[in-house]
């Protein structure tokens, strides 16, 4: 099965609970933070974050959050480094990958950050067996180095 109309919307007090109690394979739980903690960043970040649920029809089959306008320790010493937005969290549910949400999810992310003038998408992974490098790198993002928190940065240019 592939993605039939997949769409981004935001957390309501209807959905809330269902979103939450999304999960990844649990080998995969390594990869990214439960939607609980985003959902808690998100309510203390609220000029920085963008959280969303990804849909289909009546499902809820993963979540992104995105940052918008934040300085990044990766680019300390940079003269002139703009502030970097992109992905802050993606977790598609372990039932639904493989569908293309996940690239869905990337892709209208980056629109976002089109739309208010961003030119870079940002994505920090974890490395390890199973994680999400494949999935971004296939996506056309290079790998750029180490964050100090020894996460690979990868971005991609949006201006193509
Ligand atoms: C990584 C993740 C978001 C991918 O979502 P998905 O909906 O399964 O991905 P898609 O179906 O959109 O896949 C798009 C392409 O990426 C490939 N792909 C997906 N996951 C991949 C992976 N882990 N490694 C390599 N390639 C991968 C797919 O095969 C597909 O390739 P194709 O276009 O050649 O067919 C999902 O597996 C996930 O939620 N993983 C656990 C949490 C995680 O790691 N999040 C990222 C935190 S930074």
């Amino acid at each position: 099965m592939t993605a039939a109309s997949p769409r981004l919307e935001e957390v309501t007090p209807d959905t809330v609970l269902e979103a939450c109690r999304l999960e990844v394979a649990p080998e995969q739980r390594k990869f990214v933070s439960p939607v609980a903690q985003s959902l808690a960043e998100a309510s203390v970040h609220p000029d920085v974050a963008w959280p969303r649920l990804i849909c289909d029809g009546d499902r809820i089959v993963g979540f992104v959050m995105a940052f918008f306008g934040v300085p990044f320790d990766y680019d300390a010493g940079v003269p002139d480094a703009p502030p970097r937005s992109g992905l802050w969290r993606l977790a598609v549910a372990a039932g639904e990958q493989g569908r293309g949400y996940g690239r869905f999810a990337v892709g209208a992310v980056n629109e976002e950050i089109r739309r208010r003038g961003g030119t870079v998408s940002t994505v920090t992974w974890h490395p390890g067996e199973g994680g999400p490098e494949g999935f971004y790198l296939g996506l056309g993002y290079r790998k750029r180095g180490l964050t100090a928190d020894g996460e690979y940065l990868g971005d991609l240019d949006l201006t193509g």
